[in-house]
């Protein structure tokens, strides 16, 4: 059985991941410092190590340990506006301890990595559907806090063989179909919880940002994936290196753009609940449409889609928050 090393694996993806890999015959083995992330999101069955991936002695103690194979690092800050307000904060946690746990793994002599990319490496679009082949100009930090590490990735393959995949992730939604795993950040900022908290009552509206934007409705258009589909997209991309497809980067979507007014549209209709709205002004920073050309992953990966309808990705959501009205506490 092959030990993955999941950096992260307490977070919202990484956890989903985690029990992906489980149930599909690897051995996962989760480093998380749970500054964001839930130990509670990890099964007691899956080796924990409470940690930073900064601390290359430790990362070296855990690759002999349980004898690692590969990695799927999650670990990162993820909060595009306090990437703004703290632009340091993001290249430090992001980039420069990125580059500290690769080098510690490079020199325990594992080579195969999947690196939790993101959308927001190509800022705003010329060419929607954008193809992995688009300009990347990141308009913040936690942006080209990714784009940064991707580009270094280039390089240490050239100097030391290193395999790797960046995932550029759209929008990652949904939960665990049960309602056991979810998302659950603090402070939350993602549309979707924020509409099934005002379902819930907990909010008293949903704040629309921008209703004037060159879209059908004047609202943004977003790719959403749900996050069984981007689990299963890192064992595919963990499988395609061992099996020669080549490094680089790819982007994970369903290549549907859904408006902010759809999905709070849908909510209604999955939750049977009001969910009222207060149209408000755009948000700095938001691009009008951020859709994913997918052809490259379906066809190097043989990456389909299986749970991301919008209604799906409501639906086990909504589970979530109602199995877990306050989160992970
Ligand atoms: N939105 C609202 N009201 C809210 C929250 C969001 O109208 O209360 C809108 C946003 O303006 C945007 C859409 O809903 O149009 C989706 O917003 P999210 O915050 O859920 O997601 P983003 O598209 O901003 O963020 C995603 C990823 C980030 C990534 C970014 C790239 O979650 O990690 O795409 O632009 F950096």
């Amino acid at each position: 059985m092959e030990s993955i090393l999941v950096s992260g694996g307490a977070g919202y993806i990484g956890s989903h991941t985690v029990r992906t890999l489980a149930e599909q015959g690897y051995r996962p083995i989760v480093l998380d410092s749970l500054v964001t992330g839930h130990r509670q999101s990890v099964s007691l069955d899956v080796p924990f190590y409470h940690g930073d991936i900064a601390d290359s002695d430790l990362v070296r103690k855990i690759v002999e340990i349980e004898q690692v194979s590969a990695v799927i690092h999650f670990a990162a800050r993820s909060l595009v506006g306090e990437s703004v307000e703290k632009p340091d904060l993001y290249f430090e946690e992001n980039t420069a301890k990125t580059n500290r746990f690769v080098s510690a793994l490079l020199q325990s002599g594992v080579k195969r990595l999947i690196f939790s990319s993101t959308a927001a490496t190509y800022g705003i679009p010329d060419e929607v559907p954008i193809p992995e082949s688009a300009p990347t100009n990141p308009i913040n930090p936690y942006g080209l806090s990714k784009l940064m590490i991707e580009q270094s990735f280039a390089w240490l393959e050239k100097a030391y063989g290193l395999k790797w995949i960046a995932l550029r992730y759209f929008n990652a939604a949904g939960a665990a179909l049960d309602g056991s795993l979810g998302e659950d950040h603090i402070p939350e900022t993602h549309l979707i919880p924020l509409v099934l908290k005002t379902a819930l009552g907990q909010r008293e509206a949903i704040s629309v940002f921008g209703t004037d934007y060159s879209t059908p409705d004047g609202t943004c258009l977003r790719d959403y994936i749900h996050v069984l589909d981007l689990a299963n997209a890192h064992i595919l991309a963990l499988e395609g290196l061992a099996t020669g497809v080549g490094s680089g980067v790819y982007n994970v979507g369903t290549g549907s753009g859904y408006s902010v007014k759809e999905v709070i549209e849908t909510a209604r209709f999955v939750t049977g609940r009001p969910i009222p709205v207060l149209e408000s002004p755009r948000r700095p920073g938001d691009p009008d449409k951020l859709v994913a050309k997918v052809e490259k992953i379906q066809t190097l990966l043989g990456w389909t889609p299986e749970h991301s309808s919008i209604e799906q990705i409501l639906q086990s959501a909504w589970a979530w928050h109602l199995k877990h009205p306050n989160g992970y506490l």
